[in-house]
């Protein structure tokens, strides 16, 4: 039988199970939201729907930075059967949009006012040709540490002010016995982290020039050699088992004291939540020591794919529309671990990360060292990020030493441009 005739049958079944047709008023959503903390995150986003008569149809692909999912994503498409939501970064957008996919949400976006509220780093994303065609849930930064703070209290550790006193802190906790820096050897982990080694090491405008600006020469420069060195250092301080870890199962790490750090972003503060911990109280996040004052971004959009059905189309509205809500943004950021993707909410509801990461944000957008993150898909185009990602994971893995990694990021970012 074929798929189609699968299909028809399938909705034929409805048609009679259903007094009303349900399927054309749920959202089926392809997303990597698949940890704890983002199961519980999704689940506010689907009671909210639910509560608005939208259906829900699970399209769950794990993988960090989403590469995965936009791997299925492509070929959903191909194949004539895209989802009708899509969880999407930065450039991925643009590039669907740019092939007329994505559906128009500039009536919703007039309707309720977008343009004021929505910051312009993420109206840049969210834009195409003028018009609206996604819908932004939160922001998220990857240049941050995650500490246990019982841990830190009995070696006596401190938050380190740069990255030497972050190195010597680690060889402390090495030399107690316990694991440094939880980490999961997967590409996009490896490249979340490399993310703060190039601001740390270079600054804002090293960071702008390599990764955004594709600066051959910044690219390849000592600067960028140092970075890799940096990762070097990192690679020290992970124990054995590091190869292929999923990153919630690296925070689950630090939540229950068997290491000290994760460098990670504020998605894993989603899953100190989730296990029932509080800011501040059993478990810190500071700045990648090196990074302060600076913020690498990326922010989760819900882009919809253009769809014939009416009542598909109206689900896809009232989806777009509860999450621009201010009143879902709180609920869903605060378990999520992001911050709002509009600049007019109150961070009384939010725990001292949050209310940190919201102040930061806003700071380091006034002072213009706010970025977009490499590892997730906001400061360049899915191929020259994916090419990034297998320099870097290749040099954390052994493969190349600090100066041939960046002689081939040089290389590989050329060949896939
Ligand atoms: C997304 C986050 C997600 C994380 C780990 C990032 O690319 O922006 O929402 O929690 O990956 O899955």
């Amino acid at each position: 039988m074929t798929k189609l005739t699968t299909r028809l049958k399938g909705a034929v079944a409805v048609g009679l199970i259903c007094a009303s047709p349900a399927l054309a008023t749920d959202v089926e959503v392809l997303h990597w939201w698949t940890s704890g903390g983002e199961a519980a995150a999704l689940n506010v986003l689907k009671a909210d729907l639910n509560g608005q008569g939208v259906g829900w149809q699970d399209m769950p692909i794990a993988g960090g930075g989403g590469s995965d999912a936009m791997t299925v994503l492509r070929a959903r498409v191909t194949a004539g059967d895209p989802p009708t939501a899509v969880q999407m970064l930065g450039f991925a957008i643009q590039d669907w949009a740019s092939e007329g996919a994505l559906a128009d949400l500039s009536a919703l976006a007039t309707e309720q006012g977008w343009d004021d509220v929505v910051p312009a780093a993420l109206q840049g994303f969210s834009k195409n040709d003028g018009k609206w065609v996604a819908a932004p849930v939160n922001v998220h930064s990857t240049n941050w540490v995650w500490a246990n703070t019982a841990l830190m209290a009995e070696l006596g550790i401190t938050q380190p002010a740069n990255w030497g006193e972050f190195v010597a802190a680690m060889q402390k906790v090495k030399d107690a016995g316990h694991v440094a820096l939880a980490h999961g050897g997967q590409a996009w982990q490896d490249a979340t982290v490399f993310d703060s080694m190039v601001m740390g090491v270079g600054g804002p405008e090293f960071y702008k020039t390599a990764f955004i600006d594709l600066d051959p020469d910044a690219l390849g420069s000592a600067n960028m050699v140092e970075a890799f060195k940096r990762m070097e250092t990192l690679r020290g301080f992970v124990d054995d088992n590091f190869s292929g870890r999923d990153w919630n199962l690296a925070s689950a790490m630090v939540a229950n004291g068997e290491a000290l750090f994760q460098i990670m972003g504020d998605w894993a503060k989603g899953e100190f939540v989730n296990a029932g911990q509080t800011a501040g109280v059993e478990f810190q996040c500071f700045r990648v020591p090196g990074t302060e004052g600076t913020v690498t971004f990326n922010s989760d959009q819900f882009a919809m794919f253009k769809v014939g059905d009416e009542g598909a189309m109206a689900a896809q509205m009232t989806m777009a529309s509860a999450v621009m809500s201010p009143v879902f943004q709180v609920a869903f950021n605060t378990v999520k671990g992001s911050v709002p993707s509009r600049t007019d909410i109150s961070d009384e509801a939010f725990d001292a990360c949050g209310k940190l990461g919201m102040a930061q944000l806003s700071e380091a957008s006034a002072s213009g060292k706010l970025f977009g993150s490499m590892a997730h898909g906001h400061a360049n185009n899915p191929s020259v990020q994916n090419a990034m990602y297998d320099v870097i994971t290749g040099h954390f893995n052994g493969e190349y030493d600090a100066e041939t990694a960046a002689a081939e990021l040089v290389t590989a970012v050329e060949l896939a441009q």
